[in-house]
């Protein structure tokens, strides 16, 4: 298929073109910048309902990823976000149809909860899945919901299939953050990848028409943990990845933060037969044999 990603030039994009080369797609880049790349790139901003319109002609399948996130909440107007991130999700959208492809991965966030991440006391923590209320705090989680609400729209009113895929956080860190941040929302981008993968096998396939699905790393906890996991996760980690503790505080991790919410990744697993294949349990193991990598604080995240 000819794969039209938006945004292109950015963290998700540069990793997905190469998968989707490898996966016999053709990819066609599509950045407000101008990208250097061995695929088909074309510069064009999504705002700009032209630009998109002629991207996509010829294309069968769109992965829209252009937008601001929440690291541009700083610097960044509510209009700015409305302007790219709903505006120009709804000249995808437009661009879609009138391209006639078979389907669209839309490019949400674990923003979209909002409140409801929001443990009820102080021994909660929130299992955050996909049927609790979407109550975003910020301009950015409402863009996204909005997002989300336009894909069921245009599945309804045309029939284009799409699906929602909420992501944890994947900007690169270093060795030590990105391994703990694993445990508070992270994600690699390889399994960013993965998942949008597996939306493109279902929605090609018909089996899906519209679906939401949390892209998270996987994590084992179970209810009972919660009030220990509010306290001290370190007991918690070493029950389920024996030795962990003490591999930790040798590497200078005295303590870890709360963790007050989990993301489960069980209805990812189900229906499109996505898992997460970078968590912690690797990252450990990779810990183990990289002697030289320290903590350069503790906790060492956030
Ligand atoms: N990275 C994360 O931690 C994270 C977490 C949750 C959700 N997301 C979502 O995933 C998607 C991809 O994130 P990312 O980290 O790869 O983003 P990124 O910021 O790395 O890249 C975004 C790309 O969009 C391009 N762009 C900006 N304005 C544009 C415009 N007007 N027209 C066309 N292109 C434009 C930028 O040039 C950039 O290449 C985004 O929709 C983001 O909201 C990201």
């Amino acid at each position: 298929m000819r794969v039209l990603i938006t945004g292109a030039g950015g963290t998700l994009g540069m990793a997905l073109a190469p998968a989707l080369a490898e996966a016999g797609h053709e990819p066609v880049l599509f950045d407000v910048q101008p990208l250097q790349s061995q695929y088909e790139a074309v510069q064009g901003d999504v705002r700009k309902a032209d630009d998109v319109r002629s991207a996509a002609r010829g294309t069968d399948f769109i992965v829209h990823t252009a937008a601001i996130h929440g690291i541009h909440l700083r610097d960044h107007t509510p209009q700015d976000f409305y302007d790219l991130n709903l505006t120009g999700t709804f000249n995808v959208w437009e661009a879609a149809v009138e391209a006639g492809v078979q389907g669209l991965v839309f490019s949400s966030t674990m923003g979209v909860y909002g409140e409801s991440r929001k443990p009820q006391s102080a021994t909660a923590v929130v299992a955050l899945h996909e049927e609790l209320p979407l109550l975003p705090g910020d301009i950015y989680g409402y863009t996204k919901v909005a997002g989300e609400e336009m894909c069921r729209f245009y599945g309804r009113k045309h029939g284009i299939p799409s699906v929602a895929l909420r992501y944890g956080m994947f900007v690169p860190e270093p060795f030590f953050r990105y391994g703990i941040h694993l445990l508070y929302g992270g994600v690699d981008t390889a399994d960013v990848v993965g998942a949008v993968l597996a939306s493109m096998d279902v929605l090609t396939a018909g089996t899906v028409q519209w679906d939401a699905f949390n892209v998270e790393s996987f994590v084992p906890f179970a209810e009972e943990d919660a009030p220990q996991l509010r306290q001290d996760p370190l007991p918690v980690l070493d029950r389920y990845y024996p030795g962990a503790a003490e591999l930790l505080r040798e590497r200078g991790v005295q303590q870890l933060a709360p963790i007050t919410v989990t993301y489960p990744m069980t209805r990812a697993a189900e229906r499109l037969g996505f898992r997460p294949q970078c968590n912690f349990e690797q990252w450990l193991e990779e810990l183990r044999s990289r002697p030289e990598e320290r903590a350069e604080q503790s906790p060492p995240w956030p």
